[in-house]
């Protein structure tokens, strides 16, 4: 598939986002063994506050959560906590500081992964709500802080060049073997730069660079059928990002 024509008036918007959050946060025990790590406090708000405040920033309209065991408290978080507003209210306190929690009624989705297989598995649960569109994808333990927030930029660039767009982070050199790393291209705009081709995890010795994937990703919804039947990557998981390095050349990537 190519690149979209820029000026296409049927460019379809992003409208919906994947958070992934059925990981067992193995990296963060003990601090994760009760609770998710994407309900670790930073500051004043869980992590997982920060990916749905930035994807609302961007437009997103429906959150899809794909979650797994032990991982209640996620969705409880953006629910309406009867008894505790009506304590609020009853004491006369203000409850605009759970306005971030709110979520329209109907726009928050989940899906169950029920084996931890990886990060493309995980994607590939949400393809019935995703659909036939193009859509975000979250991965809340990278914190973004930023203004504007990272998607919305790359919505906006979205909107200008259409296709597949990662957020990519420069590293040092002994860091790219935790991450998938990109293979850049020719560049396209300040901001963007074509990708030739990426790989999950490689030894330092074999990374095409040491700009890594930093977990902010704009798909087209046919990434669902590349990682269906995908073999598995690195670590023995289904890897989003070899279903992307299959994509290249049928439909262009950019950062
Ligand atoms: C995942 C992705 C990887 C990306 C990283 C960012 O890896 O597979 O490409 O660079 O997130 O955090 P994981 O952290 O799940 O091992």
């Amino acid at each position: 598939m190519s690149v979209s024509n820029p000026s296409s008036p049927l460019r379809k918007p992003i409208r919906k986002a994947v958070f992934p959050v059925a990981g067992m946060g193995t990296r963060f025990l003990p601090a994760t063994k009760a609770i998710p790590k994407e309900m670790l406090p930073i500051i004043d708000r869980p992590l997982i506050q920060y990916a749905v405040d930035e994807a609302r920033e961007a437009g997103i309209e429906q959150l899809i959560f794909v979650t797994g065991r032990g991982k209640t408290s996620i969705v409880e978080h953006f629910d309406t906590a009867f008894e505790l507003e009506r304590t609020m209210n009853d004491r006369g306190k203000d409850l605009s500081i759970l306005d971030p929690t709110r979520i329209l009624p109907g726009n928050l989705v989940t899906v169950r992964q029920q084996v931890p297989m990886g990060l493309g598995h995980a994607i590939w649960c949400a393809r019935a709500i995703v659909g036939d569109e193009p859509f975000a994808i979250f991965l809340p333990d990278e914190l973004m802080i930023g203004t504007p927030g990272c998607m919305k930029e790359m919505v906006e660039a979205y909107n200008e060049v259409g296709g597949n767009l990662i957020s990519v982070l420069e590293v040092p050199e002994e860091e790219v073997s935790s991450y998938g790393v990109i293979a850049p291209g020719a560049r396209v705009s300040d901001k963007l730069t074509e990708v030739i081709g990426l790989v999950e995890k490689p030894k330092r010795e074999e990374a095409p660079s040491n700009l890594i994937i930093s977990g902010r990703y704009i798909l087209q919804p046919e990434v669902m059928r590349t990682l269906e039947g995908q073999e598995k990557g690195a670590g023995g998981e289904i890897q989003l990002t070899d279903a992307m390095a299959r994509m290249i050349g049928s439909s262009r990537s950019t950062r």
